[in-house]
C-alpha cells in the first residue's frame, strides 16, 4: 500500500512538529509549509532526527495562492492538518485585522485551493476558547459558542466557514479539533514550545522562572470560586494532543465522517497546583506573586473529552507531572543542543 502524504500548515510550530513525528512514526509522509513567523527552520532537522525520516519543508504562506497551487500541483496530497495561525490573545485584541486575514483569509485560501485539487480531508486547530462562560466551566461539544476574544472569534469564524463547505459538499471529511491547553514537550528534549520573548502562558511562564531567566511569576488573581482561589485549567500534554490527531485523521478516513471534537483530559488543575507539580518533579524553585486578575480570564475551564473516547478511543495519558518533566527537559536541554 502506498503511503499516505499529509501537508501540515504551520508544521514547524510546536503543535505541529510533534504531530509531525508522530504521523512519520505511523509511517504517513509528512510536507510541512510553514512561514517561519512563529517557528525556526531547524525544527526540521529535529522532527527528522527523532523519527528517523525524511521530511519535505516548504517556507511559505497559506495566504499566499500561487505558493498553495504549487504545493497540491507538485505533491499527491491526501489531507491536510492546518495549525497555521496566529495565538495571541492579547495581540488579536490590539491587531485584530492582522488576525482575521492571517487566520481566517488564510484559512479560506487554503480551503480553496484544497477544493480546487479535490482534496477534501482536514483536520483544523481549533481551541476551548470558542466556548462562551458558561459559569460552569466544563465544556461538552454541543456547549454554547460564544468566543469572547478576537483570537477566538477567528476559529469560530473558521469552524462556521467549515461548517458551510460540509453542508454544500458532503464528500469533504472534515475534523474540527478544540484543544486546552496544550503543555509539555517531546521527551527526547529536541522539540517543545519556543515562544518569543516573555511567555503569555502559564507553563512556559513556570520553566523561565525556574530556570532563572525570569524572577517570579505573577499568579492572575486567587479570589476565583475555586478551592485554592486560582484559576482551573486542562493542561493537555502535547504528545497526547498529537496522538489525538492520528486518532481524528484514522477514524476520519476509516468511516469517511466528519467530526468535532474536544482534547483534552477532563481533570482541572489550579495555577498553584501546575506550579507545586513543576518544583516537586524539578526540584527547582517557583517564586511567586499573587496579582490582579487578567482581563478575559475565566476562573474554571475544562473538558468533557467523552465524545473524542467513545467515537475513537482516544483519551490522555499524561499527568501533570509528566507535563512538568518533559518541559524542563525542553527548557535546559534545548539550550545546550542548539546545533544538532
Ligand atoms: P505555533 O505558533 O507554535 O505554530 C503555528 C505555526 O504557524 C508557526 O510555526 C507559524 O510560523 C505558522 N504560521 C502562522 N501564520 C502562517 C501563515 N499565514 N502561513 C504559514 N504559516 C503560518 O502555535 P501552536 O501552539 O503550534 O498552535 C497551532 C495551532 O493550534 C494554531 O492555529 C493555534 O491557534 C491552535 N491552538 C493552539 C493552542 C495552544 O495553546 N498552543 C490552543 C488551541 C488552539
Ligand atoms: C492558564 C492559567 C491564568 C500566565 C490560553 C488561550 C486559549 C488557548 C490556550 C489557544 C490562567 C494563569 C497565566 C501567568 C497566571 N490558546 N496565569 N500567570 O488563558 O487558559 O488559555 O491558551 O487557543 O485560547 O486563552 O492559558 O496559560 O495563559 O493561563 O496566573 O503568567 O494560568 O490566569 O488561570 P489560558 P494560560
Amino acid at each position: 500500500m502506498t503511503k499516505k502524504t499529509i501537508l501540515i500548515t504551520g508544521g514547524t510550530g510546536y503543535i505541529g512538529s510533534h504531530t509531525a513525528v508522530q504521523l512519520l512514526e505511523a509511517d504517513y509522509q509528512v510536507i510541512m509549509l510553514d512561514n517561519l513567523s512563529n517557528s525556526k527552520a531547524d525544527v526540521v532537522q529535529r522532527v527528522e532526527k527523532i523519527s528517523g525520516k525524511k521530511v519535505s519543508f516548504i517556507q511559505g504562506d497559506i495566504r499566499d495562492d500561487q505558493c498553495l497551487h504549487q504545493v497540491f500541483q507538485n505533491n499527491p496530497i491526501d489531507a491536510v492538518i492546518h495549525f497555521a495561525g496566529l495565538k495571541a490573545v492579547g495581540e488579536g485584541q490590539s491587531q485584530p485585522m492582522r488576525y482575521y486575514e492571517n487566520n481566517v483569509s488564510g484559512s479560506l485560501s487554503l480551503f480553496q485551493a484544497m477544493q480546487s485539487f479535490g482534496v477534501k480531508t482536514l483536520l483544523f486547530s481549533s481551541s476551548a476558547t470558542v466556548y462562551g462562560d458558561d459559569g460552569v466551566g466544563k465544556y461538552h461539544e454541543q456547549s454554547a459558542l460564544s468566543p469572547s476574544n478576537v483570537y477566538g472569534q477567528t476559529k469560530y469564524m473558521v469552524e462556521q466557514i467549515l461548517r458551510d463547505i460540509q453542508a454544500s459538499d458532503a464528500s469533504w471529511r472534515v475534523g474540527i479539533l478544540r484543544y486546552f491547553n496544550p503543555v509539555g514537550a517531546h521527551p527526547s528534549g529536541y522539540i517543545g514550545e519556543d515562544p518569543n520573548g516573555i511567555p503569555n502562558n502559564l507553563m512556559p511562564y513556570i520553566a523561565k522562572v525556574a530556570s532563572g531567566e525570569l524572577t517570579h511569576l505573577n499568579v492572575f488573581g486567587n479570589d476565583y470560586p475555586t478551592p485554592d482561589g486560582t484559576g482551573l485549567r486542562d493542561y493537555i500534554h502535547i504528545q497526547d494532543l498529537a496522538a489525538g490527531h492520528l486518532e481524528s485523521l484514522r477514524y476520519m478516513l476509516e468511516k469517511n465522517t466528519s467530526i468535532t471534537v474536544n482534547l483534552g483530559t477532563g481533570q482541572p488543575h489550579s495555577v498553584l497546583e501546575l506550579v507545586h507539580a513543576f518544583e516537586q518533579v524539578t526540584e527547582q524553585s517557583v517564586p511567586y506573586q499573587i496579582t490582579q486578575r487578567r482581563a478575559g480570564d475565566v476562573a474554571i475551564c475544562y473538558a468533557d473529552p467523552s465524545l473524542a473516547k467513545t467515537l475513537m478511543g482516544w483519551q490522555a495519558k499524561y499527568n501533570i507531572q509528566q507535563m512538568c518533566a518533559d518541559t524542563w527537559r525542553w527548557q535546559t536541554y534545548s539550550k545546550t543542543i542548539l546545533k544538532i
